[in-house]
């Protein structure tokens, strides 16, 4: 897992959105230096599972901002994105470290925050950002 460094290409063009976007990368670098750093000591995991809180509690609060920036400016396909945002938060919530081994885990988190980032920020939000443009 690699770290993510920030770009205005990853703009969707709101103040609020980017900047929790923003936060969430913060986390999602904290988790792979866990992840990078991990040496199956019970602390590790613990620390892993703090990381994962975090970034659950932020990807929450998140969601409901993006839906609501998206609900205020009518944006049409807000139903399906919503869906999307219920799926990810699934995923993310059934993430447990506990008891598995490094193998699993890592794969598990890729799985999931890694997805949340390749699949969602970078495919799924991208789709509103010229929406956002015109209607802002
Ligand atoms: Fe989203
Ligand atoms: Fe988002």
């Amino acid at each position: 897992m690699s770290r993510i460094f920030w770009s205005n290409t990853y703009s969707v063009g709101h103040p609020d959105i980017d900047s929790e976007h923003k936060k969430l990368v913060e986390i999602y670098n904290r988790i792979v230096d866990a992840v990078e750093s991990f040496n199956d000591e019970p602390e590790d995991r613990q620390e892993l599972m703090t990381l994962l809180v975090i970034f659950k509690q932020n990807i929450k609060r998140h969601f409901f901002t993006e839906e609501s920036v998206l609900s205020r400016l009518n944006y049409p396909d807000l139903p399906n994105h919503q869906l999307l945002h219920f799926d990810s938060l699934g995923k993310i919530s059934s993430i447990d470290v506990h008891g598995i081994s490094k193998k699993e885990y890592r794969k598990m988190i890729l799985e999931t925050v890694g997805e949340w980032w390749v699949n969602h920020l970078l495919i799924e939000d991208m789709k509103f950002k010229d929406f956002i443009l015109k209607n802002l």
